[in-house]
């Protein structure tokens, strides 16, 4: 469990990781050729050896070296083409090597993943793009199995589109399969997240040819084969939000350095409006000191509403409904791609502050309430980031238990926090047996 005593103002510089969301696709990507792909800026979490072990378990060739950040990946000749429950239990990004293993071997069987603390997660729109690539998918006893009658994929014209828009993961799969398709793939209604952007500039850097990065219209032109390539992943956006977050939490001055604040364009548009003081600059972004709960100077209760990217990322509403518990008056949070994604409130309830759930998707803020320390449990990976940030600022102790999810994807989060002057420790967790 993490320890944190609240009341301390946050200073200093903290250093963006490479992106978590970036990585497992890239690393995934790895089984489209037999070169190597080498990786570097990679994580130090617990995710990205997931996807690692995943990979090793099916026949590839992982090179780690996490002191500098770089990993290389070998896929053999032959690729194994099974992920079991096991890994795809642990994490649902184990569903990337679906599309690659298809394309590359033909076939694929890969467990279906469940649903998940933040909502029902399906992946049909991955499963129908593959369909609609010319490969035979059928669910059987919990496993996804593909196969391409033929052995290779064809291009074709796929609405990528579902009901909670453009999707990150469907997107990222067909992308992968399509750049060893016969043929050209039109992918309409395609993510714009800069982690799709940032594979797709991976998969160029192996060989494919693909247009539109970035715009709701993806082109590829698919290729014989792919090669090796060296490439660095972008910085972790949510990672820079959440210690962003930190600093106007904390009133502190927290620079945030090695991040793509063009990358959180919506979120510096709703600090501002929020009358939290940041400057940017290249490659950083710095809150400035102020005093979050001055009735004059301080913060303002502020909406969002999570959206796909350009819009405000549902990954920073836990932290964000943190930052709005300070804020007097009212805000309102509405959460359109995880609807029932608010496991953190009734734990932040427990810390005092005021919270209310509206209809689908919606939560009601009453910020500006005094909050003290209790223990709480974290559900998920945001919502455990939006405890310690509530911990920063309760009166007293807050002890955040469960919080093996934080290590899944911010690194080493104490060591960073305490360097900026929290309060802030591990201990064994009593409540994980
Ligand atoms: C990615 O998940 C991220 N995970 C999530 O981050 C993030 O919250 C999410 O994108 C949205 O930004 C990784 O990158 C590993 P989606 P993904 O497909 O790809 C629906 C974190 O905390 N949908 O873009 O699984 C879906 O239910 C994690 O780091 C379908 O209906 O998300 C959701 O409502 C949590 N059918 C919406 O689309 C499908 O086949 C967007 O999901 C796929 C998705």
């Amino acid at each position: 469990m993490l320890v944190v005593e609240g009341g301390h103002t946050l200073e200093g510089t903290v250093a963006c990781s490479g992106s978590k969301n970036a990585f497992l696709p890239i690393a995934a990507a790895a089984l489209l050729t037999t070169e190597p792909l080498k990786v570097t800026r990679v994580p130090d979490l617990a995710d990205a050896n997931l996807i690692l072990n995943i990979l090793e378990g099916l026949g590839c060739e992982v090179h780690r070296d996490f002191e500098n950040s770089s990993i290389t990946i070998q896929a053999p000749e032959e690729p194994l083409g099974e992920a079991g429950w096991e890994d795809v239990r642990k994490m649902r990004g184990s569903v990337y090597v679906l599309g690659p293993l298809l394309a590359r071997t033909g076939a694929a069987k890969v467990s279906l993943p469940g649903g998940c603390v933040i909502g029902q997660r399906p992946i049909d729109l991955h499963l129908r793009g593959l369909e609609e690539l010319g490969a035979k998918v059928e669910i059987d006893h919990g496993h996804v199995v593909a196969s391409v009658p033929g052995g290779r994929l064809t291009g074709a014209h796929i609405y990528l589109g579902g009901s909670s828009g453009s999707s990150v993961g469907a997107t990222a799969n067909i992308m992968m399969a399509a750049c060893l398709a016969d043929g050209e793939t039109i992918i309409e209604g395609a993510a714009c997240e800069p982690e799709v952007v940032d594979l797709g500039r991976c998969l160029i850097g192996m060989g494919a040819t693909i247009e539109g990065l970035g715009s709701p219209r993806l082109s590829i032109q698919g290729v014989e084969q792919l090669g090796g390539c060296e490439h660095e992943v972008i910085p972790d956006r949510i990672e820079a939000g959440t210690y962003v977050i930190a600093g106007a939490m904390t009133g502190g001055r927290v620079k945030v350095e090695g991040c793509d604040p063009g990358h959180l364009s919506v979120l510096l548009a709703r600090l501002h409006q929020a009358g939290v003081p940041f400057e940017i600059g290249d490659g950083f972004i710095e809150t400035q000191s102020f005093n979050p709960r001055d009735p004059q100077e301080g913060l303002r209760a502020t909406d969002v509403t999570t959206l796909p990217y350009p819009g405000f990322p549902t990954d920073l509403q836990a932290q964000w409904m943190a930052l709005m518990t300070l804020a007097p008056g009212i805000s309102v949070i509405t959460e359109k791609i995880y609807p029932d994604r608010y496991m953190h409130m009734p734990e932040l309830l427990r810390l005092g502050a005021d919270l209310r759930r509206q209809n689908a998707g919606t939560a009601i803020v009453v910020g500006g309430k005094r909050l003290s320390g209790a223990p709480v449990t974290a559900s998920d990976l945001r919502a455990s980031a939006a405890l310690v940030l509530a911990g920063l600022v309760a009166e007293g102790v807050t002890e955040v238990h469960r919080v093996y999810h934080i290590d899944r994807g911010y690194e080493r989060i104490e060591d960073r926090l305490s360097a900026l002057g929290a309060v802030i420790r591990r201990e064994s967790d009593p409540w994980v047996g």
